[in-house]
């Protein structure tokens, strides 16, 4: 350890975060002395602090809302979602160094790229000094290790990240913008698995003499990621004069993909930064499971001296990702070769082996998409016999031999294949359950024939992974198209549509979209009505989509339990019956998760299948089936999400709408489907 009389290594103090930057106390003491900065303070009366979302060394951050912004898509009829941005609010100490700090945001504010988050501005509302910048859905790279990767993360799966991260910095570093402060607590991967830089340049706006904050963690310095030449500076006091340079950077990023890998820091617990490390003469561990080439180039990243380090960040990244050679890349271990101290090291090598990836790497995960899997074009529905699957492994038609033994632990790798395979799922009605649905039919009904629900075969169905639109296109969404792509509808073209009651179907002169048929006009918010087939699937390939086959649809309403309706099993939880076409989005959110709205009981929806090539085989073939039932249903066994009716692909009423839908790289609910299992 380096001395302890207030050096960077300093712990005795009560930290909001730790020397490390891993983990930052999520109630650190207040950033002001009167502790005026809470959720719903308005700064600036503009920006409504909404929710804390951490806390750092240098201030608090928050998420919140720009009033202004909101308030001015309201005015232009934009769409009136929240315009949130988080707000970083800095220490009362920063008021000392505000013409820096404000420098700093004007160097890092012309950074625009995509591993970078991006810095809006810098600004004071009475003593408080403020950033603002995007906000981000996900968490920061040391959460990420400490919830799901605590032995590290495979190769394969961390490469996409190393190396956007070594393109945030190779960017940065070619503008002249040296980030300083580069540690997990200051990256942040996304839900979509994007690594983001945050804080370029604030802690050297920071820096001036050995300064701490009141929580006596080190400002403008993270000793377990700066560099030695960095470290010794602050101890001489010398920080105002230091220049950084590039390669602090590089050993910081270099330390950062060592723990990423391993997940642990290359010192290991006891040693307090590099310039100890140094002195000890500790040498870059070797991470298992990375190619001689590969460890090389870590330790030339890390090197104490720099004029041995690598110069630029994108050599150190060529070197990693260019070398495929890396031997299993799903187990690490670590060796320490610490010459001075051997002996202890081997002991400490022991308690570092790692058994493997971890058994559980968190339901976050599974909203992450990797981008190196392409996925196929969706596949219509095979129908297969009843097999029954007992368990996830085989509902997901994964091998066995994957699994690890006891079937307890989950390999990563077997998470990604769950993540991304083809899904096995159940739909249709079992003969019961059709007797079953004639009799709640007969509660509402006379006419309850033994065969109207007769196509609902029971069947297994093969999906890839996708994604359903959360609701129904609306008529301002398909207005905007339409102006687009100076679009006429196949009921415009032909002068009318149909007016659909339930139990009869009427041409109206006339009727359209812009109508709802019968309305004087249709309003913006209600779901487009009167839209063939052939309108739904040039709204959504205009939108980068496509419209969803029958058994994504039905899966998504039904679920791995098969519920009976997209709200669940309950009659009575059905939504009211209605009088007229409500607004989109006014419905319960119903179907897997809760994440869809209006799957049933508003308007019947597109789906992209035939009907007659899996139905009855009565019906002709250029019939597309239809989901969800709608507004005129009294009957609510029609509104089950098995229930399937057909029309002609060129058949516009003011009964049936539709959503979109898109393939996607991973599942939006695996986190569901492995709770099912
Ligand atoms: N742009 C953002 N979007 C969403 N969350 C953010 C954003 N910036 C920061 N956060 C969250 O706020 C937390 C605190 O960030 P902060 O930068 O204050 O802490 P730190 O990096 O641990 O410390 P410091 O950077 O001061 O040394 C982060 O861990 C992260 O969870
Ligand atoms: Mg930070």
């Amino acid at each position: 350890m380096v001395d302890t009389d207030g050096g960077p290594d300093d712990k005795t103090a009560a930290r909001g975060q730790t020397d490390d930057g891993r983990k930052a106390a999520p109630d650190a003491t207040p950033p002001t002395e009167s502790g005026a900065v809470s959720e719903g303070r308005v700064l600036k009366n503009r920006y409504l602090l909404e929710r804390k979302i951490g806390a750092g060394g240098m201030g608090f951050v928050f998420r919140a809302r720009d009033l202004e912004e909101e308030r001015i898509a309201r005015e232009q009829k934009h769409d009136e979602s929240r315009q949130y941005l988080a707000i970083k609010i800095l220490r009362p100490e920063a008021r000392d160094y505000r013409g820096a700090v404000l420098e700093e945001v004007r160097r890092t504010r012309v950074l625009v790229h995509q591993n970078i988050v991006r810095a809006i501005d810098c600004q004071q509302d009475g003593e408080l000094l403020f950033m603002t910048m995007e906000y981000l859905e996900g968490k920061t790279l040391n959460e990420l290790l400490d919830e799901d990767y605590a032995q590290g993360m495979p190769w394969q799966l961390a490469r996409s990240l190393v190396e956007g991260m070594g393109d945030g910095l190779a960017y940065a570093h070619k503008r002249g913008v040296i980030h300083c402060d580069f540690k997990p607590s200051n990256v942040f991967i996304t839900s979509a698995f994007t690594a983001k830089i945050l804080d370029f340049g604030i802690a050297r706006a920071a820096r001036g003499d050995r300064r701490r904050s009141e929580t006596g963690t080190p400002v403008g310095i993270t000793p377990r990621y700066a560099s030695p030449e960095m470290i010794r500076a602050w101890q001489k006091n010398a920080m105002a004069d230091y220049q950084p340079h590039c390669s602090d950077d590089i050993f910081a990023l270099a330390c950062v993909v060592f723990e990423l890998l391993t997940g642990q820091h290359p010192f290991g617990d006891s040693v307090a930064d590099a310039e100890l490390a140094r002195q000890r003469q500790l040498a870059c561990p070797r991470v298992a499971g990375l190619s001689m080439r590969q460890n090389q180039a870590l330790a030339r990243a890390m090197a104490f001296d720099r004029e041995q380090r690598t110069q630029r960040v994108e050599e150190f990244i060529q070197a990693l990702v260019l070398d495929t050679s890396q031997a299993n890349p799903r187990r690490f271990r670590l060796n320490w070769l610490a010459a001075a101290f051997a002996a202890v090291s081997v002991a400490v090598a022991s308690t570092l082996f790692l058994n493997g990836p971890r058994q559980y790497i968190g339901n976050w995960f599974f909203k992450a998409r990797t981008q190196s899997v392409s996925v196929p074009p969706p596949t219509a529905a095979s129908p297969g016999g009843n097999r029954e699957s007992p368990d996830l492994i085989s509902f997901l038609g994964i091998e066995r031999g994957l699994a690890t033994s006891g079937g307890a632990q989950i390999e990563p790798d077997l998470r990604r294949l769950i993540q991304t395979a083809p899904r096995r799922v159940k739909l249709g009605s079992k003969y019961s359950e059709i007797r079953e649905a004639i009799v709640l039919c007969e509660k509402y009904s006379r006419d309850c024939a033994v065969d109207r629900y007769a196509d609902e075969q029971f069947r297994e169905a093969e999906l890839i992974p996708f994604e359903m639109d959360s609701g129904l296109v609306t008529v301002a969404q398909f207005r905007q198209f339409v102006e687009a792509r100076s679009y006429r509808t196949g009921a415009e073209v032909r002068g009318f549509a149909y007016r659909n009651t339930g139990d009869t179907i009427a041409p109206v002169r006339n009727g359209s979209w812009r109508n709802a048929v019968t309305l004087e006009r249709a309003l913006d918010d209600w779901p487009v009505v009167a839209v063939d087939f052939k309108d739904a699937q040039a709204y959504c390939s205009w939108k980068g989509e496509r419209l969803p086959t029958e058994d994504e649809w039905e899966y998504v309403a039904r679920g791995p339990e098969r519920q009976l309706f997209p709200w669940g099993n309950d009659i009575s939880q059905a939504p009211p019956q209605l009088s007229g076409l409500p607004a989109a989005g006014s419905g319960v959110s119903e179907g897997i998760g809760g994440r869809y709205r209006d799957l049933s009981a508003v308007v019947w929806q597109w789906a992209n299948t035939d009907h007659g090539a899996q139905g009855a085989g009565n019906e002709p073939v250029t019939g597309k089936v239809l989901k969800g039932g709608s507004w005129h249903q009294r009957n609510l066994a029609d509104n089950r999400a098995a229930v399937r009716r057909y029309a002609p692909s060129d058949f516009p009423d003011d009964a049936t709408g539709f959503r979109c839908a898109k393939s996607t790289v991973a599942w939006p609910d695996a986190d569901l489907w492995v709770n099912h299992r």
